[in-house]
């Protein structure tokens, strides 16, 4: 019995990996402390770099084992650690983007020794090279205007054209700034616009989504959201509470609209 799916388990992830049966999951989204000191009410960001980085590589391999042999994991990481993650998970699967996630913070000053860092990097790596990617699930339409100005003949029909353009590797997407009509209680809460790109392209219509390092439940909310089912962990009773909030507020929500028809489409609004 799946008792296990879409629940949040307000757990450590080490333990609630055996919960999940091996070879089960189309896609897992991991958004882990990254080892800069943040707090989240707990611990778990706190550690030094060389027990953060086992402490990475513990529960790497802990999830690993989870996935289905076509499927696929983002990680959020910053440029501190993310070279010695990547080469971690290189070393366990292919690695197929990085993935630039321009926060979009405007200038004010800044660092005056130093470039201001704005950017997040993300990894995505899959398990076998014919792993789940739905590209027409996450085109970018063209403006009208930007479409007549490519209207030359030989563009006539082209997909690309018609349906919108592959998305490329630096995503430009607002941080969930304090007034931000997504945000919740939450210090590194992530924006569904991204996550809910992850799922779209990488967990099949009914597929399962697993999250280690739920937060605010943002994986959880872009699942319910695009009609995946997913399953995931966090340490903070806190947080747990606000993603059981933010689930109950969708369910309502979606009853309302009933607006979660076709395979490739979330539901608008959140
Ligand atoms: C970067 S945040 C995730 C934010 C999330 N993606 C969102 O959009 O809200 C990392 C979260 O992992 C949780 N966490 C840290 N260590 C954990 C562990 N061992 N097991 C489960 N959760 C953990 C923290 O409490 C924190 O809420």
């Amino acid at each position: 019995m799946t008792t296990w799916l879409n629940r949040i388990y307000c757990e450590d992830a080490l333990q609630g990996f055996a919960r999940v049966p091996d070879g089960v999951i189309d896609l897992i989204i991991a958004d882990p402390p990254y080892g800069l000191g943040k707090d989240y009410g707990n611990d778990s960001d706190k550690l030094d770099a060389g027990a953060y980085l086992r402490w990475m590589e513990e529960w790497i391999d802990a999830a690993l084992p989870k996935l289905k042999p076509n499927g696929s994991l983002y990680i959020f990481l910053t440029w501190r650690y993310s070279p010695e993650i990547f080469v971690m998970l290189k070393q366990r699967m292919t690695m197929v983007n990085e993935i630039v996630w321009d926060r979009r913070v405007p200038s004010m000053g800044g660092s005056t020794r130093k470039f201001s860092s704005v950017h997040d990097t993300i990894g995505f790596f899959v398990k076998s090279r014919d792993y789940h990617f739905d590209l027409d699930a996450i085109r970018i339409p063209y403006d009208a205007e930007t479409k007549k100005a490519r209207s030359r003949s030989i563009f006539v029909g082209a997909k690309w054209l018609e349906m919108g353009y592959n998305p490329k590797d630096v995503w430009s997407v607002s941080r969930l700034h304090r007034e931000h009509r997504e945000r919740a209680d939450h210090p590194t809460q992530k924006p569904l616009e991204i996550v809910e790109r992850m799922v779209k392209a990488s967990c099949p219509f009914g597929g399962i989504v697993l999250d280690p390092f739920m937060g605010s439940g943002t994986t959880a909310i872009a699942a319910r959201r695009c009609g995946r089912n997913f399953a995931g962990f966090e340490l903070n009773a806190e947080y747990c509470g606000l993603i059981e909030t933010r689930l109950e507020k969708l369910t309502a929500e979606m009853s309302a609209v009933q607006e979660i028809s076709s395979e490739d489409r979330c539901i608008s609004g959140e």
